[in-house]
């Protein structure tokens, strides 16, 4: 829907190939990752290819004769758990093709349907030789080595978050100078609807220690923009260091430190919590110049009687308030979320009062979903679920008002001029790409030596999810 134009941890469907670092390509062996779902799982894919470096493993575009192919798996709705059964078909016919030539192709399968479903992967796909949980994927090489012996067991879902981190490889190959910095996991929130809880397991923040030391190797590298990663990030506990000794820092206390580094003059996060919007973060959007003007803060429902039903522990005027005090600390915020229609109970009514808080808030943007039914969740047994072809209405209803509002905000934009930080080639010949500082992305006629820059652009038109611009200072 609007997924090219605001980003969002679990909402967007990404399904595309992570490109991995380049190997030293002695052994011969190719890879192939599949990323689904959201940036986390991008994340993750990038760490595991950074895993998979040192065995000797190069990078390609397609999984037909790739060594070792990767599927890193989203379960949040169904329709992506259903991708991966016919994904691993497809490419079962490519390493029987494979085998009949004498080379082998190993299929692991990664993230969080792994997790979730690891055993009856194992057990329905037999052309499946690994399957690896989203907190354990620096065991890759073991379980590579154990797949090749064809002993050993080749399923490993433990949910050990800070044995993983202090296992992967410090050193990073950044994509570009936008990166993801991973930096909580987990969630404890336990939204009856949600599946995170039991596939990516307890709340973990990182301690800040790692997390600086990854961004300062980012920066070196030439990275502009960080995003920081969590499910729910800014719930972030991490220890961190003080002049007493240690304690715990909040991620407005890790964001106003991760601004000091030389080089990282743009910092997002993804994804929050409504309860955890606290004020000194707040602040620090009114006070970090380098904490971009966006905030992805998801209500789900306009109906306080359906986020009761969701767990959502807060309410509809309490999340308005959040919305005001942001907006009173910074002004020009672009305000994103993600939605639910046809949740269990949902009346015309709740509905109704769902369209009535997207009109009150005005977004720029934002992530609508049909509720899917996950089994294992409470609201999977709830009574009064709603009918498909209701639900696909009231999607189609608010996804037009969304897209009204991002196309509003986008408008606003032309004649303004503000700094854009080129991420890559545009569409075009003769064009690149870059992204606003409220995560718009921005088409412009220059030079390819500009990507990685940021630069100053006056903006002249907008397209359906995007602005067209010129530069301002060429040089
Ligand atoms: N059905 C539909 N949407 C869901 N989401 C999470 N679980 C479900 C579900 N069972 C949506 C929520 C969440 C986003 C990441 O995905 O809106 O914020
Ligand atoms: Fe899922 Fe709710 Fe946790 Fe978000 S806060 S990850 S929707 S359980």
């Amino acid at each position: 829907m609007h997924e090219e134009a605001a980003t969002s941890l679990q909402s967007q469907q990404i399904d595309r190939p992570t490109p991995a670092p380049s190997a030293d390509g002695k052994t011969g062996k190719t890879l192939f990752i599949q990323t689904y779902g959201c940036q986390m799982n991008v994340y993750d894919s990038e760490r595991m290819a950074d895993v998979l470096r040192p065995l000797g493993y190069s990078p390609v575009d397609k999984p037909d004769n790739a060594n070792l192919v990767v599927l890193n798996t989203c379960h949040i709705r169904e329709k992506a758990t259903e991708k991966v059964y016919s994904e691993i078909g497809r490419l079962k016919a490519h390493k029987d093709l494979m085998a009949q030539n004498g080379t082998k192709m190993t299929i692991a399968i990664a993230g969080c349907v792994a997790q979730a479903e690891g055993e009856e992967i194992m057990r329905r796909a037999p052309a499946v030789d690994l399957v690896v949980g989203p907190q354990a994927y620096h065991k890759l090489p073991e379980l590579i080595a154990r797949a090749a012996r064809a002993s050993g067991e080749r399923l490993e879902t433990s949910f050990e978050a800070d044995e993983k981190f202090d296992a992967l490889p410090t050193l990073r190959a950044p994509d570009g100078p936008s990166a993801f910095l991973s930096v909580q996991e987990g969630c404890d929130k336990f939204c009856t609807f949600c599946v995170v809880p039991y596939t990516r397991g307890a709340e973990y923040s990182r301690p800040v220690d790692p997390i600086i030391l990854e961004a300062r190797g980012l920066a070196q590298q030439g990275v502009r923009e960080i995003t920081l990663l969590g499910q729910n990030v800014n719930a972030y506990h991490g220890q961190g260091p003080t002049l007493a000794g240690s304690e715990t820092w909040s991620l407005a206390q890790l964001v106003r430190h991760l601004a000091k580094i030389g080089g990282i003059e743009r910092i997002r996060y993804t994804t929050s919590h409504p309860c955890d919007m606290s004020d000194d973060l707040i602040e620090a959007h009114g006070e970090v110049k380098e904490l971009m003007p966006y905030l992805h803060l998801p209500v789900q429902s306009g109906s306080n009687k359906i986020l009761k039903a969701m767990n959502r522990k807060h309410s509809v005027e309490s999340y308005l308030d959040t919305i005001a005090k942001v907006r009173k600390a910074r002004p020009d915020i672009a305000l994103a979320s993600d939605f639910i229609v046809g949740f269990p109970g949902e009346t015309e009514q709740d509905f109704e009062d769902t369209m009535e808080l997207v009109r009150a808030v005005g977004y720029a943007g934002a992530y609508s979903f049909k509720y899917s039914k996950r089994p294992g969740t409470p609201a999977s047994e709830m009574y009064g679920q709603v009918a498909s072809e209701v639900a696909d209405d009231r999607l189609q209803r608010l996804q037009a008002l969304i897209l009204e509002q991002q196309r509003a905000f986008n408008a606003a934009k032309v004649g303004e001029t503000f700094d854009v930080l080129f991420t890559g080639k545009g569409r075009n010949e003769g064009q690149i790409l870059g992204r606003s500082p409220w995560l718009q992305s921005v088409h412009v006629a220059g030079p390819e030596h500009l990507i990685g820059q940021i630069q100053s652009v006056r903006i002249i038109g907008t397209m359906p999810n995007s602005l067209t611009g010129e530069l301002v200072t060429a040089s």
